[in-house]
């Protein structure tokens, strides 16, 4: 049994220990669970080199540590429960049990396909069981699972696939997503139509509408699944080997493949899921993200099911068909953890109390969010009206890279404040710098979020480009990992996390690097080029503003450029990426070397129409003044 701290005391006394012997404090932990062999080693590291193994020498396999470690005691209990995006469609609960014969005659499937160990699986699948299902199943044979999140467009995805270089593809015919149906097979037609890796798609049925199969290439996932293969012996893996890759953007225009490793991110996402949510025997937990991002990874799938604990995953959307569609799912499953993005939270928020009239909520102990600092008002919402007042909010800061929540209270055992994600768990040293990399030590300071130790979960490197791994995270600041992100300590020790230092926005809990807007802003044949900044915005978090260079017009005149770049924003990466503003304009900010000031614009999409700082610097300053103009009557 993975150790839960219980008391205040408890986490002050761990914590210290954790951090003056990680090794020790880990492989005490590591011996919860079931491992074919045990560590030679425990951890090697040296950050210069982007060089981190936990567990060294370790066989394991991670499903064995989900099922055959589970099942003598809690075959019959649900792992998951999937809640349909329509209410009147019949909700679905797979047993422990039932999810491993699923799972084990998926395996069997993949490996009849020719899928071995180290092969790469990408998935595109709407929020449907067989998801699990899918990852559980390249995890039991070894394959390296690559979930795509079935928002992002055909190009999106066929970058994806083809970086990791993929062979089989696993989608569906289409998905339900509130009202619409999304045609995800089509979709995923036009991906694989462009990578010539991938000579196999399997295809789920789950809307039943007419799509075209390829000969020779797709396949019905229930004609494949064979009733009787029950039992697949699961492939011994290394520790260090990859679990899966996930990607995320950056500041560059090219996504990252993050790939986790299989023994520190096992260890680390079930330690921290039962200690964030101080998840009990019995309880329903449920995380509203989708799998395709990495809390749906770490926190609906991975970490809640290695815990032995009870999932329940929803395929739909908040809104749909009304506003207390989340509240009616924890009344119907009677939830007692719920863990969402602030996102979710505001836009209900807008949508007025009505939507919790009749709404009961009792079953609720812990609330969570994640994905984005959370405002105070939101934060003052989701602990009144959603928690009556008795649930504790675990704000859990942490990343893609990461693998697992990293700064976060233990519910019910660390004080909450508002907006803050107050301590930082077990082993996690977080260390504060200004712009030169100097330590800003002691309490009341400000300044770029690091981390100075290894801990198990932290990716492993980036597909295909170990160069990019160590540039990008350890060379920043000198034997540091950098977040990326800023912070401030306060007065009584705790973090607040301010927002992004670097070339990423946040919207609505979705990572987008402003090169890759711009990079599709840019294919547009009248754009000469364009600069994209975050704003706040009162329900997303942050909104995209994207200034654009356009000297030519077509015939729909600027209105119809607006239109075009939405769509080519849509097409290329997905229609979460749209911008909420584009400001057409005739010259950016630029610097004599042709730098682009982004703190002007920055300050023009928050509003500002005076005091820029320094411009003397700029080429045009002119510029500036006729910006300000047309953003004000934007
Ligand atoms: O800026 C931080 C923000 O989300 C970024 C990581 O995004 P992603 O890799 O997509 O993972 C999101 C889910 C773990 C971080 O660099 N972020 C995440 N959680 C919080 C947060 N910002 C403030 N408060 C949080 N709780």
């Amino acid at each position: 049994m993975v150790p839960k701290i219980s008391t205040l005391g408890g986490y002050i006394f761990e914590y210290q220990k954790s951090v003056t012997n990680p090794t020790g404090f880990w492989s005490n932990i590591a011996e919860s669970f079931y491992w074919r062999k045990k560590w030679d080693d425990i951890l090697e590291w040296d950050f210069s080199k982007g060089h981190v193994q936990w567990f060294k020498g370790a066989k394991l396999n991670i499903t064995e540590n989900i099922f055959e470690r589970h099942l003598f005691f809690r075959g019959n209990q649900a792992a998951i429960i999937w809640e349909p995006n329509n209410p009147n469609e019949q909700h679905k609960t797979l047993t422990y049990n039932e999810l491993f014969v699923e799972v084990n005659r998926f395996a069997a499937v993949l490996t009849r396909l020719g899928i071995k160990k180290g092969d790469r699986v990408a998935i595109y699948l709407p929020m449907v069981p067989e998801l699990v299902v899918a990852m559980l199943a390249c995890a039991r044979i070894g394959a390296v699972h690559s979930v795509i999140f079935a928002g992002f467009s055909a190009q999106s995805l066929g970058e994806r696939i083809q970086d990791a270089g993929a062979k089989l593809l696993i989608t569906s015919d289409g998905g339900f997503r509130g009202s619409k149906t999304i045609p995800i097979k089509q979709i995923a037609d036009e991906a694989m139509s462009n990578c010539h890796c991938v000579s196999t798609a399997i295809v789920l049925k789950r809307t039943g509408e007419d799509i075209p199969m390829t000969s020779g290439r797709d396949i019905w996932w229930h004609e494949l699944v064979n009733e009787q293969e029950t039992n697949y012996h699961a492939t011994e893996m290394d520790a260090e080997d990859p679990l899966f890759i996930l990607y995320t953007s950056g500041s560059t225009g090219k996504p990252k493949g993050l790939v986790h490793s299989t023994g520190g991110y096992m260890v680390y996402t079930a330690y921290t899921f039962k200690n964030v949510f101080q998840y009990g025997d019995g309880d329903i937990y449920f995380c509203s993200a989708d799998i395709g991002w990495i809390t749906g990874h770490s926190y609906l799938v991975y970490g809640p099911l290695l815990s032995g604990a009870t999932s329940l995953m929803f395929e739909g959307i908040p809104t749909w068909p009304d506003a207390g569609r989340f509240w009616d799912i924890i009344d119907k499953h009677q939830v007692n953890q719920f863990y969402t993005a602030p996102t979710a939270i505001r836009s209900l928020m807008a949508l007025g109390l009505e939507w919790l009239d009749n709404k009961k909520l009792h079953s609720l102990k812990v609330l969570g969010t994640v994905g984005e600092p959370i405002n105070e008002a939101a934060w003052h919402w989701y602990h009144d009206h959603i928690g009556k007042n008795r649930c504790p909010i675990v704000d859990t800061w942490w990343q893609t890279e990461t693998g697992g929540i990293m700064i976060s209270p233990m519910a019910g055992i660390t004080p909450t404040k508002p907006s803050y994600a107050t301590m930082p768990l077990m082993g996690i040293q977080p260390m504060i710098v200004d712009q030169e990399g100097k330590p800003l030590l002691g309490n009341s300071v400000e300044g770029n979020l690091c981390i100075s130790y290894p801990w198990p979960g932290m990716a492993r490197t980036i597909w295909g480009d170990h160069d990019r791994f160590v540039k990008t995270y350890f060379s920043t600041y000198p034997n540091m990992y950098f977040t990326g992100d800023g912070v401030k300590r306060d007065e009584d020790g705790y973090y607040r996390i301010l927002g992004r230092v670097d070339d990423v926005i946040n919207v609505s809990g979705h990572r987008l690097g402003t090169a890759e807007i711009e990079n599709a802003i840019n294919e547009h044949p009248l754009v000469d080029e364009s600069a994209v900044v975050g704003f706040p915005h009162p329900i997303k978090g942050q909104g995209i503003y994207a200034f654009v260079v356009c000297t030519h017009f077509s015939t729909g005149g600027v209105e119809g450029i607006r239109n075009s770049i939405m769509m080519a924003v849509s097409n290329m990466i997905g229609p979460f990426a749209k911008p909420d503003k584009i400001q057409i304009v005739t010259g950016l900010p630029k610097t004599r070397s042709g730098k682009i000031m982004r703190r002007i614009l920055l300050k023009i999409a928050e509003g500002k129409t005076s005091d820029f700082g320094d411009t003397t610097t700029l080429l045009d300053p002119d510029i500036v003044q006729e910006i300000v103009k047309g953003a004000h009557a934007l």
